[in-house]
């Protein structure tokens, strides 16, 4: 019998292939087919006994940080005393947010972003208020304005799938973008725009306080780290984000945006390594931790 070619095995497996895994390690074969429909059951094997769950989730909830630090970078560009207004508007907006349900609510009555006139519906985040990975995106797009959620157009499918491939899901990340309303047709966000936000993703990041930010493409590596160069020449690499009111620096990284790994298949192989680099960080943290 042929599988649909939607099963989540058959998906998996794709995004393997595409990747460049062209290699099985494993003692005995698996028959992916055959596996159930469960989350992350695609990642094990039918026949071996299932191995425990190899992701601790995180075993603290993180306590609000007592004093906000909301230090939000400015864009490159000498910002407009407008834009200038609008972010000190979200910097007050936000300052005492204590969950992320006071971010959303902050959002909901914020006007410093013009993008808001425009969209459908506020996007926020998807995932875990305890994830120990935060990714962040640039803006939401059309699926995400009707359904109000970040990254689960096809781009978010495919970051689903490239998460899913090395045990992770939505109880470990949480996923969220440097602006919350769509930008009309599709264009990338203004410094403006992504500057008034900025103080949200910022209390968002503190709130959450992982131990891992995953910058996706390059508009969210100069949001988040300030830097400027290219996504090829920034993977690869961790970057202490410490200007944040964290319990310690969180380690950040960045990879390429879904969306154009979509457009260039052929750099699924590179985005392949990062997200195994990124597995492998939070091993790191876990036995750094243990030696405590
Ligand atoms: N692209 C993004 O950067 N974010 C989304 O939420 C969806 C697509």
């Amino acid at each position: 019998m042929q599988p649909e070619p939607s099963h989540p095995a058959v998906s998996l497996m794709t995004w393997y292939v595409q990747a460049g895994v062209d290699e099985t390690i494993g003692e005995h074969a698996v028959d992916r087919y055959a596996l159930q429909d469960s989350p992350g059951a695609a990642a094990q094997s039918s026949t071996d006994p299932a191995p425990p769950p190899s992701i601790p989730l995180r075993r603290d909830p993180a306590p609000p940080p007592s004093r906000p630090t909301v230090r939000p970078a400015m864009p490159p560009a000498a910002p407009s005393p407008a834009t200038e207004r609008a972010v000190s508007d979200a910097i007050h907006a936000v300052e005492d947010a204590a969950s992320i349900d006071d971010i959303r609510a902050a959002l909901e009555a914020f006007e410093g972003c013009a993008l808001k006139r425009t969209a459908t519906n506020l996007v926020v985040e998807r995932g875990s208020a305890q994830a120990r990975i935060v990714l962040v995106g640039e803006a939401p797009g059309a699926e995400e304005d009707r359904r109000g959620l970040p990254f689960v157009g096809p781009s978010g499918q495919l970051l689903d799938r490239m998460l899913q491939s090395v045990g992770l899901d939505e109880r470990h990340v949480l996923i969220t973008n440097t602006v919350f309303w769509r930008p009309p047709g599709n264009r990338p966000p203004s410094q403006a725009e992504t500057a008034a936000c900025q103080p949200f993703l910022r209390r968002l990041l503190e709130l959450v306080d992982p131990e891992v930010v995953v910058a996706l493409g390059g508009p969210a590596s100069q949001t988040l780290l300030g830097r400027t160069d290219g996504v090829t020449k920034l993977r690869g690499r961790w970057f202490p984000l410490q200007s944040l009111g964290l319990s310690r620096p969180a380690q950040a990284t960045v990879t390429f945006h879904p969306a154009y790994l979509l457009r260039s298949p052929a750099q699924k192989r590179l985005a392949w390594r990062d997200i195994l680099a990124i597995r492998r960080k939070l091993t790191e943290l876990d036995a750094e931790q243990a030696d405590r």
